[in-house]
């Protein structure tokens, strides 16, 4: 008996050592989007695995692994100095706005078919898809028309992971409706209950992102890849529609829920963990006031030291008249008019701070990220949103009550201290933030094991075919029941057509009016 127990662990062992190679590309995107395919790589690779990393910034933490070979594209790391100053363009006049407004276009217009070309372009790649083998492609959705023929090339199915939620057409592409009578769109400021004037903006906005962004360029990316690769390959929305799984950063205690193809899991905030201990000096100075202390960062992209002097100095102000300490992520030179509770540092361990039981509020711009690491910690917020999908994240927190919201331009010493006030002493503000973290860590499985639990079963299964819905192969019209009411209409209105003719013949034939004898007589004798 023992001896069996012992045979099944080592054959067991020996299926999990032996490891699948899986190829993940994200060569394109922001820094912020690492957070969903880092640590996937990093439990992928712990459980015996091989990735090949395809990626445009140097990932460090996971390239020095044995099991993964990195292919760093760092000319597609996103080039921030064409926005010299994010913090003016994003904050300031409607003239700043549509320069970034243009730029912003610019780049959408033309990196689909550069990011291919630079890709495709590449010797190490070029080696790759001469001579690698791959059990499953998986691919971060920025720029991922680039990353579309890359299942088929390999014959291996394909993972697309978006780090948002599902993006426009793709729900529609798998078969089911896009919503978006509900479903507001990802960077606009709707919620999930419109009005007809928000529906109506909302489709437009909607379809045209999904025009710009894919339909746009996907005839485009596919004959590059024809060009430089293999002239073979099938449409790219014929490969689009086999992707085996989407995965998405959401979840709905931070995202709208919303009906979702059976493809698609969310596995939002797996990156979400709880809080290590901090360095020494900081642990010093976040402990030392039995008031607490609270935490101020806005993300990587953009820049603190860009605010306006005025603005920093309504903050410095404001935090001076608080008894919390205050953690300032800084990166711009060392100030020297800071009041002794605020301490600024270049780089916040974010997640360890947010999780250290004296963190009082979290004052963030909103991102994604960010605010799943409130929720997850439970952390009440004051969210100073800058736009794209921060204005969405905030409402909806400001909506779960764990959050309460200022816009950049309302910001005084005054506005600050009123709303940080209000975050730290109004007890609603830490109920509901308590309330919606436990929601979120109330699951089956977290999410990261979830992702790694539906990686592996589509290496297990070779794909997901029967989670295919019937209708992907139905056009729009069909999936919409058009013909369907069409015919019905037909039962109805046939009959009420009919019925209205006879009616209206039997009543005319009734009713015509009879001419009294004489004038008739009259008339006979005037046409004679
Ligand atoms: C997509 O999947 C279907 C069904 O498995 C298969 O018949 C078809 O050839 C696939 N298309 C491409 C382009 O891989």
């Amino acid at each position: 008996m023992k001896l069996v127990f012992v045979l099944v662990v080592f054959v067991t062992w020996l299926a999990v050592s032996e490891g699948s190679w899986i190829l993940i590309v994200a060569a394109h995107g922001t820094k912020s989007h690492q957070n969903v395919y880092v640590p996937l790589t990093k439990e992928l690779v712990g459980r015996g695995h091989h990735v090949t990393l395809i990626t445009n910034y140097d990932i460090g933490e996971v390239a020095q692994h044995d099991n993964v070979n990195q292919i760093l594209l760092e000319q597609l790391a996103l080039d921030t100095s064409i926005f010299p100053n994010m913090f003016k363009a994003l904050t300031g006049t409607w003239r700043d706005k549509i320069e970034m407004g243009v730029q912003v276009a610019r780049m959408m217009f033309t990196f689909p078919a550069m990011v291919a070309e630079t890709t495709y372009g590449d010797s190490r790649i070029q080696t790759l898809l001469a001579k690698g083998k791959f059990d499953l492609v998986m691919f971060s959705e920025a720029c991922g028309l680039t990353c579309y023929p890359f299942g088929w090339h390999f014959k291996a199915p394909t993972i697309a992971m978006s780090p948002n939620v599902l993006f426009p057409g793709r729900a529609a592409l798998l078969g089911d409706e896009e919503h978006y009578s509900y479903v507001p769109f990802i960077l606009s400021s709707y919620t999930d209950k419109m009005s007809l004037n928000q529906r109506l903006g909302n489709y437009l906005i909607s379809k045209l992102f999904n025009t710009f962004v894919h339909d746009w360029h996907i005839d485009s990316v596919h004959s590059i890849f024809k060009k430089m690769v293999d002239p073979d390959c099938p449409p790219f929305i014929e490969i689009e529609k086999n992707f085996s799984l989407v995965f998405t950063n959401s979840h709905p205690s931070f995202s709208y829920p919303r009906t979702l193809p059976p493809q698609v899991i969310e596995v939002g905030g797996l990156h979400c963990r709880p809080a290590r201990p901090l360095p020494d000096d900081l642990e010093a100075f976040v402990s030392s006031s039995e008031a607490g202390f609270v935490v101020f960062a806005i993300g990587s992209a953009i820049k603190m030291e860009d605010m306006p002097e005025e603005m920093i100095q309504s903050f410095i102000k404001a935090f001076a008249r608080l008894p919390q300490r205050v953690v300032w992520q800084w990166k711009g030179k060392v100030r020297s008019d800071l009041p002794a509770n605020v301490l600024a540092v270049p780089w916040l361990p974010q997640q360890d701070l947010l999780g250290h039981k004296h963190c009082r509020a979290f004052l963030t711009h909103g991102g994604l990220n960010s605010l799943q690491e409130a929720v997850y910690h439970g952390v009440p917020v004051l969210g100073f949103p800058f736009g794209t999908d921060q204005t969405l994240n905030v409402g909806r927190a400001v909506k779960e009550g764990y959050a309460a919201k200022l816009e950049w331009k309302e910001i005084t010493q005054e506005t600050l201290i009123k709303s940080i006030q209000e975050i730290l002493h109004d007890s609603k503000y830490k109920k509901s933030a308590k309330r919606i973290s436990g929601m979120f860590r109330d699951q089956i499985q977290p999410p990261l094991e979830r992702a790694v639990f539906w990686t592996e079963f589509v290496l297990r299964h070779k794909g997901t075919d029967h989670l295919r819905l019937g209708s992907i192969d139905l056009a729009p019209y069909q999936r919409a029941l058009v013909d369907v009411y069409f015919v019905f209409s037909l039962f109805f209105i046939i009959p009420l057509l009919l019925v209205f003719f006879c009616v209206r013949k039997c009543c005319c034939a009734n009713k015509r009016p009879a001419a009294p004898p004489a004038v008739r007589n009259e008339q006979i004798k005037k046409r004679q």
